[in-house]
């Protein structure tokens, strides 16, 4: 007992007690202040979601579907291979580039370690599906979904946050629109977490941030540092709350919107969704070293040192 006493799972004894009590506060205050009548006016005023600028598309288009599998893809490795620059001093094996071919520089080779060399392999890819994604949000329509397009967006955010608090969840339907607190997320998550994860990540790259010369004044290379690691963290967290909502608002028609493109509660999406999974389990398990060694060796060198 007394071991027990010492270890640091004792902090649980009192934690967890404590976490539930401020949960169950949160709840009992937030629907304290929804029954106050001037809120439930203000509520009426601002439900949780603006109308849409006329012309936005209903639904989901089957290219969002396959696009948002390919960023689920390729987060889970940037985030691995990531998680392996940041928690490895020394790295078993390097990659330097074959300086013949149809690159040429005057610079000196490009060497990488291996996590590295997969980790920017990984960000060329994930960025080409980022800039497909945004030439046809908007060239379709779609972006009005998750581009703020009037201030109210504010109110009805703190409005979709009290609904949540309450524990009685908005029930929109996101096939006709995204509610103000979905929509601020995936706007922070596609336009302000992904650039600055890009831009940081460049300016960290020592091949790129030498060519890129005109981005490099703008982007300090100790901001650079400093900010990369907590996108990641941001990233992570978003996929965590995000997914669980899914699951917590009605979990067979979400996955039919994004992975079958329909919008009913049958398990077409369900098993879509799952058939991605084990696609990304199984790029999980293929991403071993012996296995990026081949492939790293196509364009380069891989020695141990
Ligand atoms: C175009 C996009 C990106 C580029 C060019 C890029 C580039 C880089 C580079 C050059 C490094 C090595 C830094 C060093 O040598 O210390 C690095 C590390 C790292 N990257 Fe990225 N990255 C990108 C996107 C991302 C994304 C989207 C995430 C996570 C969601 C991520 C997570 C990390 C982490 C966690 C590290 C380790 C940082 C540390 O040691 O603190 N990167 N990245
Ligand atoms: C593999 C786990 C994931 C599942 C099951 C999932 C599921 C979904 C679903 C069902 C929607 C539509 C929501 C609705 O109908 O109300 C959605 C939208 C979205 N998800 Fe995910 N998601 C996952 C991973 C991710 C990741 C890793 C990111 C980014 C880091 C992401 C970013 C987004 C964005 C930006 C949207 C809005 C897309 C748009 O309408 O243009 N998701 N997701």
């Amino acid at each position: 007992m007394t071991e027990f006493r010492k270890s640091r799972w004792f902090a649980l004894v009192w934690a967890v007690p404590a976490a539930v009590v401020v949960a169950a506060g949160v709840v009992i205050l937030a629907r304290f202040i929804r029954d106050l009548p001037a809120v439930q006016d203000w509520l009426v005023t601002y439900p949780g979601h603006s109308p849409l600028p006329a012309g936005t598309p209903e639904g989901f288009p089957w290219w969002l579907g396959w696009l948002h599998f390919l960023n689920s893809l390729f987060m889970l490795l940037i985030v691995r291979t990531g998680w392996q620059i940041h928690t490895t001093k020394r790295h078993e094996a390097y990659w330097t580039r074959n300086n013949s071919g149809l690159i040429r520089t005057k610079n000196p080779p490009t060497r990488l370690s291996l996590p590295l060399w997969f980790h920017l392999s990984l960000d060329t890819l994930w960025v080409l599906t980022g800039v497909v994604y945004v030439v046809l949000i908007f060239a379709s329509g779609h972006w009005a979904r998750i581009v703020p397009t009037s201030w109210d967006v504010f109110p009805n955010a703190i409005s979709t946050g009290l609904q949540y608090a309450t524990l009685e969840w908005p029930t929109e339907n996101g096939w006709e629109g995204y509610n103000a607190l979905q929509l601020l997320l995936y706007f922070v998550t596609v336009f302000i977490a992904a650039p600055i994860a890009i831009l940081t990540g460049i300016r960290m790259s020592p091949a790129w941030s030498i060519r890129l010369k005109r981005i490099t004044p703008y982007v300090p290379i100790a901001w650079a540092r400093r900010l990369h690691f907590p996108v990641m963290v941001y990233f992570v967290a978003f996929t965590f709350v995000h997914v669980v909502l899914v699951a917590a608002t009605g979990l067979l028609r979400n996955l039919n919107h994004m992975y079958a493109n329909r919008d009913d509660v049958s398990w077409v999406g369900f098993w879509v969704f799952l058939a991605s999974v084990a696609v990304m389990v199984g790029a999980w398990i293929a991403a071993r070293p012996v296995v990026l060694r081949a492939i790293a060796g196509l364009g380069g060198t891989v020695s141990r040192r």
